[in-house]
């Protein structure tokens, strides 16, 4: 399968950038069909552009959130189905600063995985440890119980997922240059997997991502691990000098399978 590298932009960039980079990424994936996927997510005012202006079928685009409602008096507000009409194939559910800054616990998160199934879009589900969860060597834990809350939830009961992608992003790697040790995220991720292929039968597809300050300079370490089949990046993906160079590593990778 190929490697799934995910641009997220945050509240980051202009219509400028969104023209440069997608040309490169044109670019990239005309010159020889490489065989990696990619997911960009602006900002929602670019989306619908992102969608337009990236023309290879395996560069997708997709939503950092949506709401957790299908539509209606919901003032500032994304439904799923607006990122779906407007080309949207991804959207990140439950990333740590969405779960702080704007206090999402299990029930909006559950809600918006709904929106977004119902959309048919595929759910980036993010999850992962604080500094102190980390330092208390509790991140296993943790992290099972972030998605044994949502996946579990009675609202999600029988509710079949074609695809889902599972990205872990240790709060305490996000922006800060830190990062966990690949073979020791590759350990955690075997154990979740366990988890997930034994309870939640309702997934049928689906694949783990990880986020959390990766570089060109890191990102084949991470890779290399057999349970991490992608990244999810911020930083590294704001320019597509340091973005394409995570896709050439995603192909190199691929090739040495
Ligand atoms: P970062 O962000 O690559 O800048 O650490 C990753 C993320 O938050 O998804």
């Amino acid at each position: 399968m190929p490697a799934l590298i995910v641009a997220n932009w945050k509240m980051n960039g202009s219509k400028d950038l969104l023209l440069k980079f997608c040309e490169e990424l044109n670019v990239f994936y005309s010159r020889n069909n490489p065989p990696v996927l990619c997911g960009l997510l602006p900002p929602f005012p670019y989306l619908i552009s992102a969608h337009e202006l990236l023309y290879h079928p395996q560069c997708h685009t997709g939503g950092q959130d949506c709401a957790p409602f299908k539509s209606g008096a919901y003032t500032g507000d994304v439904s799923a189905s607006m990122i779906r009409d407007c080309g949207g194939r991804y959207v990140v559910i439950g990333h740590s600063e969405r779960r702080q800054r704007h206090a999402e616990g299990t029930e909006t998160l559950v809600a918006k995985m709904i929106c977004a199934l119902q959309a048919e879009l595929v759910p980036i589900f993010c999850f992962g440890e604080s500094t102190e969860d980390a330092e208390a060597e509790r991140g296993f834990e943790v992290c099972l119980k972030q998605i044994r809350d949502v996946f579990e939830h009675p609202s999600l009961q029988g509710v079949s997922m074609h695809h889902v992608v599972f990205a872990y992003e240790p709060i305490w790697a996000i922006g800060t240059g830190a990062t966990p040790n690949p073979a020791d995220v590759n350990k955690l991720l075997g154990r979740l997997d366990h988890y997930i292929s034994e309870n939640l039968s309702t997934i049928s597809q689906y694949e783990y991502l990880y986020g959390g300050s990766v570089t060109a300079d890191n990102l084949a370490s991470f890779l290399s691990q057999n349970y991490i089949q992608g990244a999810l990046v911020g930083g590294a993906s704001l320019k597509a000098e340091t973005f394409i160079p995570l896709l050439e590593t995603a192909v190199a990778r691929n090739s040495s399978d």
